[in-house]
Order: structure tokens, then sequence, then C-alpha cells
């Protein structure tokens, strides 16, 4: 589908279920996610919003000049049914690719992407975030934005990290960014006893991958803690993670906002995960990398 025809489908689904959206899946989805499913069924960022994201957006062409290294690798996602773990049980990374430095300003979140993170997490009221996958700092920036919040963010990649210390620095100092593979660093935090509200898994993107992430965070998760699931229709096998994390025992309920899944950590009662779906109102992204 081309970009164009792209745009003018999502616009005649939203005026066509503009009555519906509000009447029937913002009545029955809970509050704390409203004014995330908001921005992504219209996705316009109010005045105030727009001044957050030119500050953190300011830094994004700044990257080439600050960087200390030319090439900067990073562990890229891993192609479907590739997953290998070594004999401690961590998963063997994707591959640790270089590239040039001005290649890594696009890469982090965007702003509306950033926005609905800051969104999911101020509505939910999270203040304890861990990130798996930190790269040049953008989501982190926008987490930190919110009052009170305070971010664990894990990246494999020294360079990128110096980066993103760089990044997040300018909107608050209530950041720890921990050098280390996933696993290395979820083995440290679970050492320490920590405990967070909020993660945001978003690296290694790759079925297994992620389901083994899911299954390793969970020590470290608070009760009525949210897991943000990020790019659940960037390939085939990340949309099957994503079917198969939301009717697992330990979440009781999951929003699929398309660019991330949310999941809530509750005690299933009823053995049943309520789904609030916004592909009911809207047309479903194409899987990103078909055949990955
Ligand atoms: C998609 S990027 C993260 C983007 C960032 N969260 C944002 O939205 O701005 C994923 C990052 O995870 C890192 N990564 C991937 N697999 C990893 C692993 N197993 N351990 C540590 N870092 C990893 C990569 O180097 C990359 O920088």
């Amino acid at each position: 589908m081309g970009k164009i025809s792209k745009y003018f489908k999502e616009a005649v689904a939203r005026a066509v279920n503009y009555n519906q959206f509000h009447a029937d899946f913002l009545r029955k989805l809970p509050k704390e996610f409203h004014p995330a499913a908001k921005l992504q069924f219209v996705p316009l960022l109010s005045s105030d919003e727009r001044a957050v994201a030119n500050k953190i957006e300011a830094f994004r062409s700044q990257i080439p000049k600050v960087s200390d290294a030319q090439k900067i690798a990073s562990y890229t996602s891993p192609h479907s049914g590739s997953f290998k773990k070594d004999a401690q049980g961590h998963a063997l990374s994707g591959e640790y690719v270089e590239s040039n430095v001005e290649a890594h300003v696009k890469t982090g979140s965007p702003k509306l992407k950033g926005m609905l993170l800051k969104r999911i997490v101020e509505g939910y009221g999270a203040k304890r975030v861990l990130e798996l996958g930190t790269n040049t700092g953008f989501s982190g920036s926008y987490f930190i934005f919110v009052n009170g919040v305070e971010l664990t963010t894990i990246e494999g990649s020294e360079s990128l990290c110096n980066i993103a210390d760089k990044n997040m620095r300018r909107i608050s100092p209530k950041y720890r960014i921990m050098n280390n593979l996933f696993d290395e660093a979820i083995d440290q935090l679970i050492q320490e006893n920590a405990k967070f509200d909020c993660v945001f898994i978003d690296g290694q993107h790759e079925k297994e991958a992620t389901l083994h992430y899911a299954e390793r965070v969970k020590p470290l998760m608070a009760a009525n803690a949210i897991y943000i699931f990020d790019d659940i229709y960037w390939s085939d096998d990340m949309n099957e993670a994503w079917k198969e994390l939301v009717y697992t025992k330990d979440f009781s309920k999951a929003v699929d906002l398309f660019s991330v899944g949310v999941c809530v950590q509750e005690e299933n009662t009823s053995g049943k995960t309520a789904l609030y779906d916004l592909g009911d109102y809207l047309p479903r992204p194409n899987i990103f990398r078909k055949n990955w």
C-alpha cells in the first residue's frame, strides 16, 4: 500500500469510526490509557507537547557533533527463528554492526512515538521505568520528561550510551544507563533488588527473544506493573509474540496501540485477558518486514 493511500484509508476510518471510538472503545478502555489511545486515533500534539517535543528533538541534529566516534556499532534485530541461549541461559544478541554516526540521527523514537510513550507512563502513573534498548536516548528523554519518573535504561553499545547520556542529561538527572547486554544488566538489577512499575522492551525484535526478556524481567516488576512491547507489527513473528503475550495468565489487560502493545500485570483471576484493540477502529498496520 502506498503512503498516500494508507493516509487516505486512515483518514476515512477516523471519520467513519469517530463516534464509535469515543462511545465504544474509550467507554470500555481503562481511563489511564485514554491519553495514549486518543493520540493514536488522532495523531495531534497539544501546544505544550509540541514545546516538549521541540526541546527533545533539538538534540537529533547535534548527534554527529557530540559523538566521540565516527562509526557507531549497535545490536541489530535478528531474523525470525534465530534465537539461541548460552550455557548460562542468557540470550545471544543479534549481530553487532557498525555504521556512520550520521545514520544514527534517525534511529530512536521520533516525536509522536516518544509522546505516545510519555502519555502511557504519565497516564498510568508509573514512576520507576526500566528500558531495554537505550539507543541515542530519545525514548528515554520522553520518559524522564514526566514528573517524578526515574529511568534505568540498558544498552550494549558504549558509543550509544555516551550519546544517550548527553541527550538525556539536558532533560533530567533522574536516569541510569547500564552499558551491558540485557541479560547481564537484568541479573545485576535482580541482585540489587530493584523494582519497576513499567518496562519498555525495545531491542532484539524477534519472537523468542521478546518472550525471553518478558519472562526475565518478571522478578523486577512491582504488582500492577505495565509492560510496553515495541514494534508488535515489525515482523510476523513479533506479532505472534504479541498475540502469545496477550493471553498469558500474568496479564489481565492488554492494549493494542499498533506501534506498541501494553500489558498490565495483575493477578488474572478470571483467567481471561481483556484485549482493547485499536484495530477495531483503524486499519491495522501492515507487517513492516514480511518474511524476515
Ligand atoms: C530500537 S533501538 C532502541 C530505541 C530507543 N528505545 C528509542 O525508542 O529511542 C534498540 C537498541 O537496543 C540495543 N540492543 C539490542 N539488543 C541488545 C542486547 N541484547 N543487549 C543490549 N543492547 C541491545 C541496540 O544496540 C539498539 O541501540
